[in-house]
């Protein structure tokens, strides 16, 4: 229904509305603005493909379509914030799965095989990669999705020699490729599945190997999986949009798991290849100093003096609720002249973004929300430091204990401000199950307690 050069045109357009949407989504006060083109892009997207000139069948694939579309309102609607990850992992397996069946698809397509020479070979080619990938991401976030989900047992799956069992099932996959390509007609189907089995094998080997606590950055890699997976299919198809889509999908997933690896001290590699995130292992080293613990009222008279306020939200903000009461301590400490600004670690929490997206919904302002690097050189000169809920990412042994799981790992270095208080409800051990020096430490004192019945506590006493 629209030429060639109009569909086109379409495309360059809706690449640039996804980058101009993934610019969008790196800063909170352009967030909204990001998702709006990422929308309006996508409708493009869809509309001029569905609208070319080799398309027919409109009547299923408006079907299609609503139904689909009904399908992801409802979920989106329904789904809980805590369960975001689960729904990012359920949607990257379709689109493995759909570059699988696309893969399939285009190997049978006639048209594919009127191909010849170099170029036949080329397509057998991206076909082979494309149904590797998308069935590795298949699979991978299937199990991602079951294990976030509860539905499948979090603990580690390792056996001895399976990174050795994964090397020899790739080396296979290599093998059925050359058969693959050198198979006359669609004779080599047979390889093409067999291959589909093998890399759906390591998609569920991969992930069953990554403990439930370390999920979030194998979400972040299957979104990269799940790029390269969508580019490999706009290869077979030669749609240009869908191989610009993917790389960006697949970048972007990429980079953002390498921030989240270096912000936990991890390293990259040993995610991509699965059996990271083995259960970390506590040190029990004797800690010197003593615990001083306060009550709300001594909390809000530390408040009351000082100048420069610190909050230090963690994990523990996120079970407690507790970012509506700070929000409301926040606004009343402004209302008394003092300067109040958020510290965040790029891991706080289990997501990334798990603390900004919970002070938004609270309504705090973005220019009061810090990163870690802002906030760790003005630490001197802060009076009051409030962690709520946080542990790992105070813990100064990240810098000075070798034998600490978190050594190498950047924190807000709280303990250089002039007082600290620590909210959470006992001595437990945070994520990492390492003892934190930082409550022993003669500047720090414990506030014990749920952090959102805490904060609700030192609001009566700083209003009364
Ligand atoms: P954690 O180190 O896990 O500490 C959270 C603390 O909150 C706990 O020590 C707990 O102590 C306290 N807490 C729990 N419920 C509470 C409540 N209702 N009221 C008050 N306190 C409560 O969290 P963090 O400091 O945010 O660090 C994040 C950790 O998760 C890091 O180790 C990071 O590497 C890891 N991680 C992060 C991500 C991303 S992307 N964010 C992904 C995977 C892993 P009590 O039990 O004593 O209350």
């Amino acid at each position: 229904m629209i030429s060639a050069q109009i569909q086109t045109a379409a495309y360059l357009f809706a690449s640039i509305l996804f980058i101009l949407s993934l610019g969008g989504l790196s800063s909170q006060e352009t967030a909204k603005r990001g998702v709006w083109y990422g929308i309006v892009g996508m409708a493009i997207a869809i509309l001029s493909t569905v609208l070319g000139d080799d398309v027919s069948g409109y009547v299923y694939i408006i079907i299609a379509i609503a139904i689909a579309s009904l399908i992801g309102i409802i979920v989106a609607r329904k789904v809980e914030m805590t369960a975001m990850p689960q729904l990012v992992a359920i949607l990257h397996s379709f689109v493995g799965l759909a570059a699988v069946l696309v893969g399939f698809g285009s190997y049978i397509d006639p048209k594919a095989h009127a191909l010849s020479g170099a170029e036949h070979t080329i397509h057998l080619v991206e076909v082979f990669i494309g149904v590797f990938i998308g069935a590795i991401t298949f699979t991978g976030s299937i199990i991602a999705w079951g294990k976030l989900d509860g539905k499948i047992r979090s603990k580690p799956l390792l056996y001895p020699g399976r990174h050795t069992v994964n090397i020899i099932l790739v080396i296979i996959s290599i093998v059925l490729g050359v058969l693959f390509v050198q198979a006359e007609g669609t004779s080599g189907m047979l390889y093409l599945a067999i291959m589909t089995a093998i890399a759906s094998f390591i998609g569920v080997m991969l992930v069953m190997a990554i403990g439930g606590a370390d999920m979030p950055v194998v979400v972040s890699m299957l979104n990269s999986y799940s790029g390269w997976a969508a580019a490999a299919a706009g290869f077979m198809l030669g749609n240009d949009l869908l191989i610009v889509t993917g790389a960006l999908v697949g970048s972007s997933g990429a980079i953002l798991s390498i921030i989240m690896c270096e912000a936990m001290n991890r390293s990259f590699l040993s995610v991509i290849f699965g059996g990271f995130g083995d259960a970390p292992v506590a040190t029990e080293g004797a800690i010197e100093g003593e615990v001083t613990s306060i009550n709300h009222d001594e909390a809000a008279q530390l408040l009351r003096d000082a100048k420069k306020i610190l909050i230090v939200p963690g994990y523990g903000m996120a079970v407690a609720k507790a970012q509506y009461p700070i929000y409301d301590m926040v606004q009343y400490l402004q209302s008394k002249g003092k300067e109040v600004t958020f510290g965040i670690h790029p891991v706080a929490g289990r997501l990334p973004g798990h603390m900004n997206v919970l002070l938004a919904e609270a309504n705090v302002p973005y220019d009061i929300v810090l990163e870690m690097e802002e906030v760790n050189d003005d630490m001197d000169k802060t009076d009051v430091v409030m962690v709520i809920g946080a542990n790992d990412i105070v813990n100064p042994g990240a810098l000075d204990d070798a034998s600490s799981p978190i050594y190498g790992m950047p924190v807000i270095e709280v303990w250089n401000a002039t007082n600290v208080i620590v909210m959470k409800r006992s001595m437990a051990t945070g994520y990492a199950g390492v003892q934190n020096p930082l409550f022993y430490k003669e500047n720090t004192d414990m506030l014990y307690g749920d952090a959102k019945d805490s904060v609700d506590k030192i609001n009566m006493a700083l209003k009364s």
